[in-house]
Protein backbone atom coordinates (compact mmCIF):
# COMPACT_ATOMS: atom_id res chain seq x y z
CA UNK A 1 0.00 0.00 0.00
CA UNK A 2 2.34 2.41 1.42
CA UNK A 3 4.68 1.04 -2.15
CA UNK A 4 1.75 1.78 -3.47
CA UNK A 5 1.53 5.34 -3.12
CA UNK A 6 5.19 6.32 -3.29
CA UNK A 7 5.23 4.68 -6.98
CA UNK A 8 1.86 7.38 -7.54
CA UNK A 9 3.82 10.12 -6.02
CA UNK A 10 7.18 9.38 -8.30
CA UNK A 11 4.70 9.28 -11.33
CA UNK A 12 3.03 12.32 -10.35
CA UNK A 13 6.21 14.43 -9.79
CA UNK A 14 7.89 12.95 -12.97
CA UNK A 15 4.77 13.71 -14.69
CA UNK A 16 4.75 16.95 -13.30
CA UNK A 17 8.53 17.31 -14.19
CA UNK A 18 7.81 16.37 -18.00
CA UNK A 19 4.78 18.36 -17.80
CA UNK A 20 7.02 21.27 -16.82
CA UNK A 21 9.51 20.77 -19.30
CA UNK A 22 7.11 20.46 -22.42
CA UNK A 23 5.14 23.48 -21.75
CA UNK A 24 8.28 25.39 -21.42
CA UNK A 25 9.15 24.13 -24.54
CA UNK A 26 6.10 24.38 -25.70
CA UNK A 27 6.82 27.94 -25.79
CA UNK A 28 9.62 28.70 -27.61
CA UNK A 29 8.59 28.89 -31.73
CA UNK A 30 11.05 29.28 -34.58
CA UNK A 31 10.64 31.13 -37.90
CA UNK A 32 11.86 29.03 -40.86
CA UNK A 33 12.59 31.22 -43.70
CA UNK A 34 13.70 29.73 -46.73
CA UNK A 35 15.92 32.24 -48.58
CA UNK A 36 18.46 29.72 -49.43
CA UNK A 37 20.07 28.78 -52.31
CA UNK A 38 20.36 25.19 -51.36
CA UNK A 39 17.12 24.59 -48.83
CA UNK A 40 17.46 21.48 -46.78
CA UNK A 41 13.70 19.27 -47.91
CA UNK A 42 10.77 19.76 -45.44
CA UNK A 43 10.57 16.72 -44.18
CA UNK A 44 13.91 17.02 -43.14
CA UNK A 45 13.76 20.52 -41.36
CA UNK A 46 10.22 19.27 -39.74
CA UNK A 47 12.01 16.15 -38.66
CA UNK A 48 14.82 18.49 -36.89
CA UNK A 49 11.77 20.48 -35.43
CA UNK A 50 10.42 17.18 -33.83
CA UNK A 51 13.90 16.14 -32.48
CA UNK A 52 14.37 19.12 -30.83
CA UNK A 53 10.99 19.64 -29.12
CA UNK A 54 9.94 22.73 -31.11
CA UNK A 55 6.34 22.79 -31.21
CA UNK A 56 6.13 26.41 -32.93
CA UNK A 57 7.05 27.76 -36.37
CA UNK A 58 6.60 30.63 -38.04
CA UNK A 59 6.10 30.66 -42.06
CA UNK A 60 6.85 33.87 -44.38
CA UNK A 61 5.04 32.49 -46.56
CA UNK A 62 2.50 29.45 -47.43
CA UNK A 63 4.48 27.19 -49.68
CA UNK A 64 2.81 24.26 -50.75
CA UNK A 65 6.09 21.50 -49.86
CA UNK A 66 6.36 22.89 -46.07
CA UNK A 67 3.03 22.83 -45.58
CA UNK A 68 3.20 19.33 -46.49
CA UNK A 69 5.61 18.36 -44.34
CA UNK A 70 4.00 20.31 -41.71
CA UNK A 71 0.81 18.21 -41.75
CA UNK A 72 0.09 15.54 -39.19
CA UNK A 73 3.16 16.88 -37.38
CA UNK A 74 0.77 18.48 -34.44
CA UNK A 75 3.65 21.36 -35.09
CA UNK A 76 1.27 24.82 -34.33
CA UNK A 77 2.19 26.98 -37.28
CA UNK A 78 1.84 30.69 -38.33
CA UNK A 79 1.39 30.76 -42.19
CA UNK A 80 2.45 34.18 -43.61
CA UNK A 81 0.93 36.52 -46.50
CA UNK A 82 4.41 38.41 -47.88
CA UNK A 83 4.04 42.18 -48.25
CA UNK A 84 4.10 42.07 -52.10
CA UNK A 85 0.42 40.14 -51.66
CA UNK A 86 -0.98 42.73 -49.23
CA UNK A 87 -2.42 44.83 -52.56
CA UNK A 88 -4.39 41.65 -53.75
CA UNK A 89 -5.33 41.20 -50.38
CA UNK A 90 -7.22 44.29 -50.25
CA UNK A 91 -10.06 42.59 -52.75
CA UNK A 92 -11.90 40.28 -50.22
CA UNK A 93 -12.76 37.77 -53.29
CA UNK A 94 -8.85 37.62 -53.20
CA UNK A 95 -8.59 36.90 -49.84
CA UNK A 96 -11.04 34.70 -49.39
CA UNK A 97 -9.33 32.50 -52.39
CA UNK A 98 -6.23 32.58 -50.40
CA UNK A 99 -7.68 31.49 -47.05
CA UNK A 100 -9.17 29.04 -49.14
CA UNK A 101 -6.20 27.76 -50.95
CA UNK A 102 -3.72 28.08 -48.48
CA UNK A 103 -5.45 27.55 -45.27
CA UNK A 104 -8.60 25.54 -45.57
CA UNK A 105 -7.01 23.22 -47.72
CA UNK A 106 -4.86 22.34 -44.59
CA UNK A 107 -6.95 23.08 -41.71
CA UNK A 108 -8.47 19.64 -40.56
CA UNK A 109 -7.40 16.84 -38.43
CA UNK A 110 -4.06 15.52 -39.34
CA UNK A 111 -3.45 17.89 -41.57
CA UNK A 112 -1.55 21.41 -40.81
CA UNK A 113 -2.38 22.89 -36.69
CA UNK A 114 -2.31 26.75 -38.21
CA UNK A 115 -2.88 28.70 -35.61
CA UNK A 116 -1.88 32.56 -36.99
CA UNK A 117 -2.17 34.03 -40.56
CA UNK A 118 0.94 36.76 -40.55
CA UNK A 119 -0.38 39.63 -42.87
CA UNK A 120 2.55 40.88 -44.09
CA UNK A 121 6.21 40.88 -42.67
CA UNK A 122 7.18 44.37 -41.31
CA UNK A 123 4.64 46.47 -43.86
CA UNK A 124 4.89 49.76 -41.70
CA UNK A 125 8.76 49.46 -41.75
CA UNK A 126 10.75 53.16 -42.29
CA UNK A 127 12.56 52.09 -45.00
CA UNK A 128 9.44 51.11 -47.10
CA UNK A 129 8.38 54.87 -47.58
CA UNK A 130 5.02 54.06 -46.76
CA UNK A 131 4.53 51.85 -49.20
CA UNK A 132 2.38 49.29 -47.52
CA UNK A 133 0.59 51.63 -44.65
CA UNK A 134 -3.07 51.70 -46.36
CA UNK A 135 -2.50 48.26 -47.81
CA UNK A 136 -2.07 46.46 -44.32
CA UNK A 137 -5.28 47.28 -42.25
CA UNK A 138 -7.95 45.91 -45.08
CA UNK A 139 -5.78 43.22 -45.93
CA UNK A 140 -5.85 42.38 -42.11
CA UNK A 141 -9.39 42.55 -42.10
CA UNK A 142 -10.39 41.01 -45.21
CA UNK A 143 -8.21 38.09 -44.10
CA UNK A 144 -9.50 37.71 -40.60
CA UNK A 145 -13.29 38.29 -41.59
CA UNK A 146 -12.46 35.47 -44.90
CA UNK A 147 -11.53 33.35 -42.21
CA UNK A 148 -13.96 33.63 -39.50
CA UNK A 149 -16.92 33.38 -42.71
CA UNK A 150 -15.13 30.05 -43.66
CA UNK A 151 -15.45 29.33 -39.83
CA UNK A 152 -12.01 28.87 -39.02
CA UNK A 153 -11.79 32.15 -36.81
CA UNK A 154 -12.32 30.90 -33.45
CA UNK A 155 -9.01 28.65 -34.16
CA UNK A 156 -7.03 31.32 -36.28
CA UNK A 157 -6.27 34.53 -36.12
CA UNK A 158 -4.36 36.99 -38.54
CA UNK A 159 -2.26 39.19 -36.61
CA UNK A 160 0.81 41.55 -38.54
CA UNK A 161 4.11 40.98 -37.86
CA UNK A 162 5.29 44.61 -36.68
CA UNK A 163 9.05 45.82 -36.50
CA UNK A 164 9.37 47.33 -33.01
CA UNK A 165 10.35 50.86 -34.61
CA UNK A 166 6.22 50.90 -34.81
CA UNK A 167 6.30 52.04 -31.25
CA UNK A 168 8.68 55.04 -29.23
CA UNK A 169 9.59 56.48 -25.95
CA UNK A 170 10.01 60.70 -26.37
CA UNK A 171 13.73 61.62 -26.88
CA UNK A 172 13.28 64.18 -23.77
CA UNK A 173 12.26 60.95 -21.54
CA UNK A 174 13.03 57.56 -23.19
CA UNK A 175 12.13 55.40 -20.57
CA UNK A 176 9.72 52.47 -21.22
CA UNK A 177 6.40 53.88 -19.52
CA UNK A 178 6.19 56.52 -21.49
CA UNK A 179 5.66 54.32 -24.69
CA UNK A 180 3.43 55.70 -27.71
CA UNK A 181 2.84 54.57 -31.54
CA UNK A 182 5.18 56.10 -33.90
CA UNK A 183 3.12 59.44 -34.65
CA UNK A 184 3.06 58.96 -38.39
CA UNK A 185 1.16 56.38 -38.21
CA UNK A 186 -0.42 56.89 -34.71
CA UNK A 187 -4.35 56.13 -36.06
CA UNK A 188 -4.10 53.31 -37.70
CA UNK A 189 -2.61 51.57 -35.43
CA UNK A 190 -5.02 52.47 -33.31
CA UNK A 191 -7.16 51.03 -35.51
CA UNK A 192 -5.27 47.70 -36.28
CA UNK A 193 -5.20 47.41 -32.36
CA UNK A 194 -8.86 47.43 -32.26
CA UNK A 195 -9.57 45.32 -34.78
CA UNK A 196 -7.28 42.67 -32.93
CA UNK A 197 -8.76 43.41 -30.12
CA UNK A 198 -12.28 42.95 -31.60
CA UNK A 199 -11.01 39.25 -33.00
CA UNK A 200 -9.10 38.24 -29.87
CA UNK A 201 -6.01 38.28 -32.15
CA UNK A 202 -2.79 38.59 -30.52
CA UNK A 203 0.34 41.73 -31.08
CA UNK A 204 3.13 40.90 -32.99
CA UNK A 205 6.19 42.09 -32.63
CA UNK A 206 10.26 41.47 -33.64
CA UNK A 207 12.27 42.52 -30.95
CA UNK A 208 16.22 42.57 -31.81
CA UNK A 209 18.92 43.55 -29.55
CA UNK A 210 21.37 43.11 -31.94
CA UNK A 211 20.08 45.66 -34.29
CA UNK A 212 20.30 47.83 -31.18
CA UNK A 213 23.83 47.57 -30.42
CA UNK A 214 24.68 47.31 -34.71
CA UNK A 215 22.93 51.00 -34.98
CA UNK A 216 24.39 53.23 -32.30
CA UNK A 217 28.40 52.42 -31.42
CA UNK A 218 27.64 54.14 -27.97
CA UNK A 219 24.86 51.54 -27.58
CA UNK A 220 26.58 49.79 -24.02
CA UNK A 221 27.26 46.30 -24.91
CA UNK A 222 26.20 44.41 -21.80
CA UNK A 223 22.57 45.93 -22.05
CA UNK A 224 22.10 43.91 -25.33
CA UNK A 225 22.29 40.38 -23.26
CA UNK A 226 20.26 39.07 -20.31
CA UNK A 227 23.02 38.83 -17.62
CA UNK A 228 22.60 42.43 -15.86
CA UNK A 229 23.74 45.76 -17.28
CA UNK A 230 26.32 48.45 -15.31
CA UNK A 231 23.84 51.15 -16.08
CA UNK A 232 20.50 49.99 -16.15
CA UNK A 233 17.28 52.10 -16.89
CA UNK A 234 15.38 53.15 -14.05
CA UNK A 235 11.43 53.79 -14.97
CA UNK A 236 9.04 54.74 -11.67
CA UNK A 237 11.32 52.43 -9.37
CA UNK A 238 11.68 49.36 -12.14
CA UNK A 239 15.12 49.27 -13.43
CA UNK A 240 15.68 47.67 -16.61
CA UNK A 241 19.01 45.84 -17.13
CA UNK A 242 18.01 44.37 -20.64
CA UNK A 243 17.07 46.26 -23.83
CA UNK A 244 14.53 43.15 -25.06
CA UNK A 245 12.50 44.29 -21.67
CA UNK A 246 12.77 47.57 -22.09
CA UNK A 247 11.63 47.31 -25.80
CA UNK A 248 9.22 44.83 -24.58
CA UNK A 249 7.35 47.16 -22.06
CA UNK A 250 7.82 50.20 -24.28
CA UNK A 251 4.67 48.48 -26.79
CA UNK A 252 2.51 47.07 -22.99
CA UNK A 253 2.91 51.11 -22.60
CA UNK A 254 1.78 51.91 -26.08
CA UNK A 255 -0.74 49.43 -26.16
CA UNK A 256 -1.84 50.41 -22.73
CA UNK A 257 -2.13 54.35 -24.09
CA UNK A 258 -4.26 53.05 -26.34
CA UNK A 259 -6.60 51.11 -24.51
CA UNK A 260 -5.37 47.80 -24.77
CA UNK A 261 -3.22 47.36 -22.23
CA UNK A 262 -4.03 44.09 -21.25
CA UNK A 263 -3.95 42.13 -25.53
CA UNK A 264 -1.73 39.39 -25.86
CA UNK A 265 1.77 40.32 -27.38
CA UNK A 266 3.63 37.58 -29.38
CA UNK A 267 7.22 38.04 -29.98
CA UNK A 268 7.08 36.97 -34.06
CA UNK A 269 11.29 37.57 -34.39
CA UNK A 270 14.44 37.59 -31.84
CA UNK A 271 18.06 36.56 -31.96
CA UNK A 272 21.32 36.97 -32.46
CA UNK A 273 23.60 36.45 -35.64
CA UNK A 274 26.59 34.62 -35.73
CA UNK A 275 28.43 36.34 -38.61
CA UNK A 276 29.09 39.44 -40.96
CA UNK A 277 29.66 41.76 -38.02
CA UNK A 278 32.05 42.33 -34.59
CA UNK A 279 28.93 41.39 -32.90
CA UNK A 280 27.87 38.49 -34.88
CA UNK A 281 29.49 35.90 -33.48
CA UNK A 282 28.87 32.42 -31.98
CA UNK A 283 29.87 33.73 -28.91
CA UNK A 284 27.50 36.52 -28.34
CA UNK A 285 25.10 34.39 -29.91
CA UNK A 286 25.54 32.08 -27.38
CA UNK A 287 25.50 34.57 -24.74
CA UNK A 288 22.24 35.93 -25.77
CA UNK A 289 20.35 32.61 -26.18
CA UNK A 290 21.28 31.79 -22.83
CA UNK A 291 19.89 34.47 -21.45
CA UNK A 292 17.05 34.08 -22.83
CA UNK A 293 16.30 30.62 -23.09
CA UNK A 294 17.31 31.23 -19.08
CA UNK A 295 14.85 33.88 -18.52
CA UNK A 296 12.02 32.52 -20.78
CA UNK A 297 12.36 29.10 -18.37
CA UNK A 298 11.57 30.74 -15.15
CA UNK A 299 8.52 32.37 -16.44
CA UNK A 300 9.48 35.22 -15.19
CA UNK A 301 8.32 37.88 -18.49
CA UNK A 302 9.09 41.62 -17.68
CA UNK A 303 8.08 44.26 -15.28
CA UNK A 304 5.02 45.11 -16.93
CA UNK A 305 4.24 41.71 -17.86
CA UNK A 306 4.94 39.08 -15.74
CA UNK A 307 4.28 35.51 -16.96
CA UNK A 308 4.44 33.27 -19.75
CA UNK A 309 6.11 34.20 -22.56
CA UNK A 310 5.26 33.23 -26.60
CA UNK A 311 8.09 34.26 -28.82
CA UNK A 312 9.56 32.41 -32.27
CA UNK A 313 13.84 32.77 -32.58
CA UNK A 314 14.94 34.41 -35.49
CA UNK A 315 15.90 32.26 -37.10
CA UNK A 316 16.13 28.45 -37.55
CA UNK A 317 18.90 27.96 -40.94
CA UNK A 318 20.92 30.16 -42.29
CA UNK A 319 19.80 31.82 -45.62
CA UNK A 320 22.77 32.61 -47.79
CA UNK A 321 20.53 34.85 -50.61
CA UNK A 322 18.62 36.70 -48.23
CA UNK A 323 19.12 40.94 -49.03
CA UNK A 324 22.31 41.81 -47.12
CA UNK A 325 20.71 45.75 -47.23
CA UNK A 326 20.46 45.84 -43.57
CA UNK A 327 23.79 44.23 -43.57
CA UNK A 328 25.87 41.42 -43.61
CA UNK A 329 24.96 39.34 -40.93
CA UNK A 330 21.33 39.23 -42.56
CA UNK A 331 22.74 35.53 -44.27
CA UNK A 332 23.63 34.17 -40.29
CA UNK A 333 20.73 34.87 -38.34
CA UNK A 334 20.38 30.77 -37.83
CA UNK A 335 20.55 28.88 -34.92
CA UNK A 336 21.67 25.77 -37.40
CA UNK A 337 23.99 26.30 -40.38
CA UNK A 338 22.76 25.65 -43.78
CA UNK A 339 23.23 22.29 -43.49
CA UNK A 340 20.96 21.75 -40.08
CA UNK A 341 24.09 21.52 -38.27
CA UNK A 342 23.80 23.20 -34.69
CA UNK A 343 25.87 26.21 -34.21
CA UNK A 344 26.84 26.35 -30.47
CA UNK A 345 25.37 24.91 -27.32
CA UNK A 346 22.32 25.77 -26.41
CA UNK A 347 19.63 24.48 -24.15
CA UNK A 348 15.74 24.45 -24.27
CA UNK A 349 14.86 23.41 -20.75
CA UNK A 350 16.71 26.97 -19.81
CA UNK A 351 19.31 25.37 -17.66
CA UNK A 352 22.30 26.62 -19.53
CA UNK A 353 23.82 23.30 -19.63
CA UNK A 354 26.47 22.41 -22.32
CA UNK A 355 24.14 20.43 -24.62
CA UNK A 356 23.74 20.79 -28.60
CA UNK A 357 20.34 20.87 -30.50
CA UNK A 358 20.05 17.49 -32.76
CA UNK A 359 21.38 17.96 -35.90
CA UNK A 360 19.18 17.54 -39.39
CA UNK A 361 19.22 14.16 -40.05
CA UNK A 362 20.22 11.81 -43.38
CA UNK A 363 21.44 15.41 -44.84
CA UNK A 364 23.29 14.66 -48.58
CA UNK A 365 25.94 16.71 -49.18
CA UNK A 366 27.36 17.52 -52.63
CA UNK A 367 30.64 15.70 -53.64
CA UNK A 368 33.98 16.59 -50.93
CA UNK A 369 35.49 18.86 -53.35
CA UNK A 370 36.30 22.75 -53.20
CA UNK A 371 37.35 25.48 -55.38
CA UNK A 372 40.29 27.15 -55.20
CA UNK A 373 42.83 30.08 -56.18
CA UNK A 374 45.39 28.41 -58.20
CA UNK A 375 48.30 30.97 -56.90
CA UNK A 376 49.18 32.29 -60.10
CA UNK A 377 47.78 35.69 -61.34
CA UNK A 378 49.81 37.16 -63.95
CA UNK A 379 47.26 40.01 -64.31
CA UNK A 380 46.25 41.23 -60.74
CA UNK A 381 43.15 43.29 -62.06
CA UNK A 382 41.81 39.84 -64.19
CA UNK A 383 41.60 38.29 -60.65
CA UNK A 384 39.76 40.94 -58.78
CA UNK A 385 37.54 41.23 -61.56
CA UNK A 386 36.97 37.18 -60.85
CA UNK A 387 36.45 37.70 -57.23
CA UNK A 388 33.83 40.91 -57.45
CA UNK A 389 32.06 38.17 -60.20
CA UNK A 390 31.94 35.61 -57.56
CA UNK A 391 31.40 37.52 -54.52
CA UNK A 392 28.39 39.32 -56.58
CA UNK A 393 27.01 36.17 -57.51
CA UNK A 394 27.26 33.77 -53.73
CA UNK A 395 27.84 34.74 -50.57
CA UNK A 396 30.66 36.41 -49.09
CA UNK A 397 29.73 37.71 -46.35
CA UNK A 398 32.10 36.29 -43.88
CA UNK A 399 34.93 37.75 -45.39
CA UNK A 400 33.60 41.39 -44.32
CA UNK A 401 35.16 43.25 -41.46
CA UNK A 402 35.35 41.43 -38.18
CA UNK A 403 33.63 38.46 -39.53
CA UNK A 404 34.81 34.90 -39.25
CA UNK A 405 37.01 34.93 -42.67
CA UNK A 406 38.07 38.15 -42.28
CA UNK A 407 41.98 36.99 -41.07
CA UNK A 408 42.66 35.74 -44.70
CA UNK A 409 45.37 36.56 -46.78
CA UNK A 410 44.60 37.65 -50.55
CA UNK A 411 44.85 34.26 -51.81
CA UNK A 412 42.75 33.10 -49.02
CA UNK A 413 40.23 35.70 -50.26
CA UNK A 414 40.43 34.77 -53.87
CA UNK A 415 40.08 31.04 -52.83
CA UNK A 416 36.68 31.83 -50.48
CA UNK A 417 35.42 33.89 -53.24
CA UNK A 418 35.87 31.01 -55.67
CA UNK A 419 34.31 28.38 -53.37
CA UNK A 420 31.24 30.17 -52.47
CA UNK A 421 30.56 30.83 -56.24
CA UNK A 422 31.67 27.10 -56.96
CA UNK A 423 29.29 25.40 -53.81
CA UNK A 424 26.19 28.08 -55.19
CA UNK A 425 26.68 26.82 -58.58
CA UNK A 426 26.08 23.14 -56.94
CA UNK A 427 29.56 22.62 -58.25
CA UNK A 428 28.79 22.84 -61.70
CA UNK A 429 31.85 21.76 -64.02
CA UNK A 430 32.73 25.02 -65.31
CA UNK A 431 32.08 26.75 -62.15
CA UNK A 432 35.56 26.53 -60.98
CA UNK A 433 37.03 28.90 -63.74
CA UNK A 434 37.70 32.52 -63.57
CA UNK A 435 39.79 32.91 -66.09
CA UNK A 436 41.99 30.04 -65.59
CA UNK A 437 42.44 31.40 -62.41
CA UNK A 438 40.57 28.51 -60.02
CA UNK A 439 41.40 25.20 -59.86
CA UNK A 440 39.06 22.26 -58.10
CA UNK A 441 41.15 20.67 -54.89
CA UNK A 442 39.87 17.77 -52.38
CA UNK A 443 41.54 19.42 -49.57
CA UNK A 444 39.79 21.14 -47.49
CA UNK A 445 40.94 24.92 -47.46
CA UNK A 446 39.42 25.57 -44.09
CA UNK A 447 41.16 27.60 -41.37
CA UNK A 448 41.34 28.59 -38.43
CA UNK A 449 37.12 30.21 -37.76
CA UNK A 450 37.04 30.14 -41.29
CA UNK A 451 34.97 27.42 -42.70
CA UNK A 452 35.31 26.57 -46.75
CA UNK A 453 31.82 24.89 -47.08
CA UNK A 454 30.89 22.08 -49.27
CA UNK A 455 26.59 22.69 -50.18
CA UNK A 456 24.09 19.82 -49.76
CA UNK A 457 22.05 18.81 -52.60
CA UNK A 458 19.23 21.19 -52.57
CA UNK A 459 15.97 20.61 -52.49
CA UNK A 460 12.63 21.91 -54.20
CA UNK A 461 9.90 19.62 -52.56
CA UNK A 462 9.23 16.45 -51.13
CA UNK A 463 6.25 14.67 -48.94
CA UNK A 464 5.94 14.20 -45.15
CA UNK A 465 7.11 11.21 -43.15
CA UNK A 466 4.51 10.80 -40.54
CA UNK A 467 5.82 7.72 -39.15
CA UNK A 468 5.95 9.38 -35.11
CA UNK A 469 2.23 10.61 -34.50
CA UNK A 470 2.94 14.15 -33.00
CA UNK A 471 4.00 14.67 -29.32
CA UNK A 472 0.90 16.61 -28.31
CA UNK A 473 -0.94 13.14 -29.30
CA UNK A 474 1.15 11.46 -27.00
CA UNK A 475 1.27 13.59 -24.05
CA UNK A 476 -2.36 13.70 -24.14
CA UNK A 477 -1.78 9.46 -24.00
CA UNK A 478 0.48 9.36 -21.45
CA UNK A 479 -1.64 12.47 -19.78
CA UNK A 480 -5.22 9.87 -19.96
CA UNK A 481 -3.10 6.86 -19.10
CA UNK A 482 -2.08 8.30 -16.05
CA UNK A 483 -5.28 9.35 -15.19
CA UNK A 484 -6.87 6.22 -15.54
CA UNK A 485 -4.29 4.14 -13.58
CA UNK A 486 -5.37 7.03 -10.49
CA UNK A 487 -9.20 6.36 -10.91
C1 LIG B 1 -1.22 30.77 -51.48
O1 LIG B 1 0.10 30.99 -51.02
C2 LIG B 1 1.09 30.87 -52.01
C3 LIG B 1 2.45 30.89 -51.34
O2 LIG B 1 2.64 32.01 -50.51
C4 LIG B 1 0.88 31.96 -53.04
O3 LIG B 1 1.85 31.89 -54.05
C5 LIG B 1 -0.52 31.84 -53.63
O4 LIG B 1 -0.77 32.91 -54.50
C6 LIG B 1 -1.57 31.82 -52.52
N1 LIG B 1 -2.90 31.53 -53.10
C7 LIG B 1 -3.81 32.48 -53.36
C8 LIG B 1 -5.10 32.00 -53.97
O5 LIG B 1 -3.64 33.67 -53.14
C1 LIG C 1 12.48 54.69 -50.22
O1 LIG C 1 13.01 55.95 -50.55
C2 LIG C 1 14.43 55.95 -50.72
C3 LIG C 1 14.88 57.39 -50.91
O2 LIG C 1 13.91 58.15 -51.56
C4 LIG C 1 14.77 55.04 -51.91
O3 LIG C 1 16.17 55.00 -52.10
C5 LIG C 1 14.25 53.64 -51.63
O4 LIG C 1 14.47 52.80 -52.74
C6 LIG C 1 12.77 53.67 -51.31
N1 LIG C 1 12.37 52.34 -50.89
C7 LIG C 1 11.23 51.77 -51.26
C8 LIG C 1 10.98 50.39 -50.74
O5 LIG C 1 10.41 52.31 -51.96
C1 LIG D 1 40.07 40.10 -48.08
O1 LIG D 1 38.75 40.56 -48.38
C2 LIG D 1 38.16 41.39 -47.39
C3 LIG D 1 36.74 41.67 -47.79
O2 LIG D 1 36.59 41.91 -49.15
C4 LIG D 1 39.00 42.65 -47.24
O3 LIG D 1 38.47 43.47 -46.21
C5 LIG D 1 40.42 42.26 -46.88
O4 LIG D 1 41.23 43.41 -46.86
C6 LIG D 1 40.99 41.28 -47.91
N1 LIG D 1 42.29 40.84 -47.46
C7 LIG D 1 43.37 40.91 -48.23
C8 LIG D 1 44.64 40.50 -47.60
O5 LIG D 1 43.32 41.26 -49.40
Amino acid sequence: MGNNKLWLLLLWVSFVGIWLDFEYVEGIGVNWGTMASHQLPPATVVQMLRDNGIQKVKLFDADESTMKALAGSGIEVMVAIPNDQLKAMTSYKKAKQWVSQNITRFNFNGGVNIKYVAVGNEPFLSAYNGSFVELTLPALQNIQNALNEAGSGDKIKATVPLNADVYNSPASNPVPSTGRFRADIGDLMNQIVQFLSKNNAPFTVNIYPFLSLYANADFPLDFAFFDGASSPITDNGVSYTNVFDANFDTLVSALNAAGFGNMPILVGEVGWPTDGDKNANLAYAQRFYNGLLRKLATNQGTPLRPGNMEIYLFGLIDEDAKSIAPGNFERHWGIFRYDGQPKFSMDFTGQGSNTFLVAAKNVQYLSPSWCVFTGNADDVSKLGDNINYACSNSDCTSLGYGASCNNLDAQGNASYAFNMYFQVKSQMENSCNFDGLAKVTNQNPSQGTCSFIVQIVGSSSSSPSSLIGPFSVILATFVSLFWFSLV
